[in-house]
């Protein structure tokens, strides 16, 4: 006969087992989960994230997530301070996280007007502007060859009409500097995805402007993997057909086409800023911020709703689309508190404060579930 208390174990041991199984599908429950036939789903990874400080933000990342994107880090600015001087601590820890989570690991980014560092605007010849700008890929992109799995090559070289953005490459180089920017790249880490990224390249005339830019590229036999449209965009955008468009519009031209900073705001925008150029700020102003203390429920629905409608989308063309990154983790992180306004209370992605996840979360979820 067997002993009661071996008995309870038993028991014991099959709730255990049950609870644990539960705990697995709930844990399978995630976003990148839920995706995973579909798209890489991602995110943009700050300091505190990459050096792991809070354990809460750390099981999410990995739990959620199956891409990372530096938000910052890897820009020339931090990266490459000095002429002669590389900054590699936090993007080896970022690169290192990626490879242990096996993660996918976009690189971001290696030609931008932004945030770069001041030496480069001293600069006044053209030859030694090409001399940074080819050290710079070789140093940086050399070092995690085989590692990262792809970059973001050139940035947001277009205005808004689709003209070339007159920044100094353009200035010293002309617009070669993206042909020779794409060749050297596809020279040092051959295995590595490369790709073109901007904003509001969705919108019509930009997009003709991006279209015509890759075409140059690949009519002059320079390798172009895809298209990343980073879709800094607002609850109330109304621009489906033209995402949908350009989806169709540039994987035409054997592109993969990824959204590669997605997040949407919820603030007011009177100036009627569309768009994400860094350089753009504007005052401070108490109707400019009004959801200071909290998120009302039906702009907490809006945000889900449009979140919803943009998945479905995506859903759609789910065979061209390779990879979805929201830029941030959580709302408290996301550059979007401070820009174009300083410090704002803004609700722009699917996880709150406390970073636990939001309606537009459960609607990403549910939109895989009932199908
Ligand atoms: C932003 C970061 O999120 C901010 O923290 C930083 O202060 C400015 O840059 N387009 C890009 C991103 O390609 O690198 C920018 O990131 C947002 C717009």
């Amino acid at each position: 006969m067997m002993n009661t208390k071996i008995k309870t174990l038993l028991t014991l041991g099959t709730t255990v087992a049950c609870l644990q199984s539960v705990q697995a599908q709930t844990q399978g429950n995630s976003l990148k989960s839920a995706y995973q036939e579909d798209f890489l789903i991602g995110t943009a990874l700050g300091t505190e994230h990459i050096l792991e400080r809070n354990e809460k933000a750390n099981q999410l990342i990995k739990k959620e997530f199956n891409a990372i994107t530096p938000e910052n880090i890897m820009k020339s600015q931090l990266i490459h301070p000095e002429v002669d001087r590389y900054n590699f601590s936090l993007s080896d820890k970022f690169v290192d996280y990626g490879l242990k989570n096996q993660m996918y690991i976009v690189g971001h980014t290696l030609v931008w007007h932004s945030q770069l560092p001041s030496f480069v605007h001293k600069i006044s010849s053209a030859d030694s502007l090409r001399i940074f700008m080819k050290e710079h890929i070789k140093t940086v992109m050399g070092r995690y060859a085989g590692k990262i799995n792809s970059w973001d090559v050139v940035n947001e070289a277009l205005n808004e009409d689709g003209t070339y953005r007159k920044s100094i490459f353009f200035n010293k180089l002309g617009d070669s500097y993206i042909k020779e920017a794409f060749e050297l790249a596809a020279q040092v880490d051959p295995k590595a995805e490369l790709y073109y990224n901007d904003y509001n390249i969705e919108q019509p005339a930009k997009r003709k402007g991006a279209i015509a830019l890759i075409k140059k590229l690949q009519e002059n036999g320079v390798k172009i993997n895809g298209v990343g449209i980073q879709g800094h965009w607002s609850i109330n955008s109304n621009n489906l057909k033209d995402i949908e468009d350009s989806i169709l519009e540039f994987s035409q031209m054997g592109l993969k086409v990824a959204f590669t900073e997605l997040d949407l705001t919820v603030l007011p925008n009177p100036w009627d800023l569309r768009g994400a150029d860094v350089n753009q700020r504007f005052k401070e102003d108490p109707k400019m911020n009004p959801y200071k203390d909290s998120l009302p429920d039906s702009v907490q629905n809006a945000l889900a709703n449009r979140y919803s409608e943009l998945f479905k989308l995506f859903l759609k063309h789910k065979d061209k689309i390779s990879r979805i990154t929201f830029w941030g983790v959580d709302d408290r992180h996301s550059w979007l508190n401070g820009f174009p306004i300083p410090n704002r209370t803004n609700y722009p992605l699917l996880f709150d404060r406390a970073l636990e996840p939001k309606k537009a979360y459960q609607s990403l979820i549910s939109l895989k579930e009932s199908k």
